[in-house]
């Protein structure tokens, strides 16, 4: 545990509701740098089992405790459920839950109207991440920024930060955003093992080739958005939706010699092709993704 001069005038007490695996893994840091840690667990054996902390009997006690109250609980219900009945008059409060940007708008407002301020988070990290810095995990936050300027500096002993504007449903969005483009990027994965699966080709020796794929194919993310921001969706394309949209039917074809069902491919394919139908096949895949907005 570091115990320099200059962190000791840094410590702060704070209370902490939840302590699941994300939570308890947030307590540990929290604690071993040396702040004190008022915690409360609707199981209390999770609270009692975090050496060091104190243990508020009731959710109530532990908002109580302190101007800053952090909480990891399942869902926005939760969180709900847990605050009702606390007082958060003069309370900061940095919500770690995952929700929607509509329940952290909701609840931003629902905590003002009880006279406290609200910070949304978004964790990305799992826990083993959390408290090393060189993992590379971070919290995304939005909402009061001057809930974010005071307490900054106790935040970031867990993880990085990156505030990303004061509308409280930002946090939420970029955190969702980031985790379905991790969803669509697994189904892929996902698809790619079942294709070698009834073959000699071990998994392991697989994988390297698509981390590399996967990684390589990573630096069209940047071209996309710059064709977004542009709003050029033609210039320079080299790898037309003509071209891409005559190429899935070699996929799906695959797929079937393999005996691996299409149904995480079709979805994407089926977009280019009504992208294409519509006169849209000189345009590469930043053309796609208005396509989806209702
Ligand atoms: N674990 C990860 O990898 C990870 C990564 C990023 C973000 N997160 C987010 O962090 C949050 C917590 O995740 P976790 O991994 O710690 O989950 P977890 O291990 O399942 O813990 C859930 C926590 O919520 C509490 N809880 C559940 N329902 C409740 C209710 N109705 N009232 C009061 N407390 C309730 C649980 O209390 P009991 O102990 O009494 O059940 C426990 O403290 C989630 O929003 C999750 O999406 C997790």
């Amino acid at each position: 545990m570091k115990c320099a001069a200059a962190s000791l005038e840094r410590m702060t007490s704070l209370s902490l509701l939840g302590l699941g695996a994300m939570g308890t893994a947030l307590g540990r840091v929290w604690l071993a740098a040396g702040h004190s840690v008022t915690v409360w667990n609707r199981t209390r054996a999770k609270a009692e089992a975090l050496t060091g902390a104190t243990v508020a009997d009731t959710a109530a006690d532990a908002v109580a405790a302190n101007q800053l109250v952090v909480l990891c609980l399942l869902d926005d219900a939760s969180v709900g459920g847990t605050l009702d009945g606390a007082d958060l008059a003069g309370r900061d409060v940095v919500n770690l839950t995952t929700g929607t940007p509509d329940e952290a708008r909701a609840r931003a407002a629902w905590v003002a109207e009880r006279g406290g301020r609200l910070l949304d988070g978004g964790i990305m990290a799992v826990p083993s991440m959390i408290g090393e810095p060189d993992a590379g995990g971070y919290v995304l936050y939005s909402g009061d920024p001057a809930v974010f300027d005071t307490h900054q500096d106790v935040l970031a002993g867990v993880a990085g930060t990156r505030f990303v504007g004061a509308d409280p449903g930002l946090a939420a969005l970029h955190d969702v955003a980031l985790l379905s483009a991790m969803d669509g990027m697994f189904a892929g994965v996902t698809h790619a093992f079942a294709l070698l699966r009834r073959t000699d080709v071990p998994p392991t020796e697989f994988a390297p080739l698509l981390t590399g794929w996967l990684t390589a194919m990573a630096g069209a993310v940047g071209d996309m958005a710059e064709r977004l921001q542009s709003g050029d969706f033609t210039t320079g394309v080299t790898s037309s939706l003509t071209m891409q949209a005559a190429g899935t039917a070699t996929l799906e074809r695959t797929a079937t010699e393999q005996g691996v069902s299409t149904e995480l491919l079709r979805p994407y394919h089926r977009l280019m092709d009504r992208h294409v139908a519509a006169g849209h096949g000189d345009e590469d895949g930043a053309g796609l993704v208005d396509l989806l907005r209702h």
